[in-house]
């Protein structure tokens, strides 16, 4: 069974004709996929050898061998291209290192489905000023909170409310949305008032805070 989180991921993937789930780690996405999507073309990668073998081992217990497994750096090393690329479970600073070595494949996929595991705001300011727009999100709780992406490489117009929070999950505004900024808003309070006042970032802070707030109220 699938967590809620890889769970969520599945349940946003456009059925596409092929896919590459890459940093696949114990290939339980990739099984998922297979089972639910018989008729796609199904592969994942890893960067570590090691984790290729977990991969190579779940394939074997759930009779999934014609999804194929390939040792690469991001998409650098992949043989074919896939319409969709699914890079999970990351930090979005690995994810961006990725995207931008890969950026010619990433270009010619139909979508993205990206999760990063922290800095999601980072991510969404890569990818708007790198051309790409965001067409569906989600957020989950999975023991955290998890914001699920997919992405086409198509411009779009955004701002900084966008880049923070989701252009898609601000608008929505669900209430696990509200609960997870309501908590950050609150850790975040606690931060900033303990920051002396000749700290150089106090504006950029402060303003940060104050989009966190214009958010929570938003929702009441
Ligand atoms: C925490 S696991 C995530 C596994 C799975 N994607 C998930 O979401 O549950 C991260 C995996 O990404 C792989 N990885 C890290 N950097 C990578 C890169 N540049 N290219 C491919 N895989 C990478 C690691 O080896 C590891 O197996």
């Amino acid at each position: 069974m699938l967590t809620k989180r890889l769970q969520t991921i599945l349940n946003v993937l456009p059925n596409v004709q092929s896919v590459v789930d890459v940093g696949t780690d114990h290939c339980l996405l990739p099984i998922a996929i297979k089972k639910k999507y018989p008729n796609m073309e199904v592969c994942a990668s890893d960067v570590a050898k090691g984790p290729l073998a977990s991969a190579q081992k779940m394939l074997q217990e759930y009779h999934m061998q014609d999804i194929q497994l390939y040792l690469s750096n991001g998409v650098q090393d992949l043989p074919m291209q896939c319409e969709a690329v699914i890079i999970a479970g990351m930090g979005a600073n690995t994810m961006i290192e990725i995207l931008e070595k890969g950026f010619d494949y990433c270009k010619a996929c139909k979508y993205l489905v990206l999760q990063a595991n922290k800095d999601v705001d980072l991510l969404r300011e890569w990818l708007f000023t790198h051309g790409f727009s965001i067409v569906a999100e989600e957020i989950v709780f999975d023991y955290k909170y998890y914001q699920i992406l997919v992405v086409e490489y198509k411009k779009q117009e955004w701002n900084s409310f966008d880049v923070m929070f989701g252009p898609i999950l601000r608008n929505q505004h669900s209430d696990i949305f509200q609960e997870y900024w309501s908590q950050e808003l609150d850790k975040y309070q606690k931060i900033v008032k303990q920051l002396p006042s000749d700290y150089p970032k106090l504006k950029e802070a402060n303003s940060k805070l104050q989009m966190m707030q214009d958010i929570v109220k938003k929702g009441k």
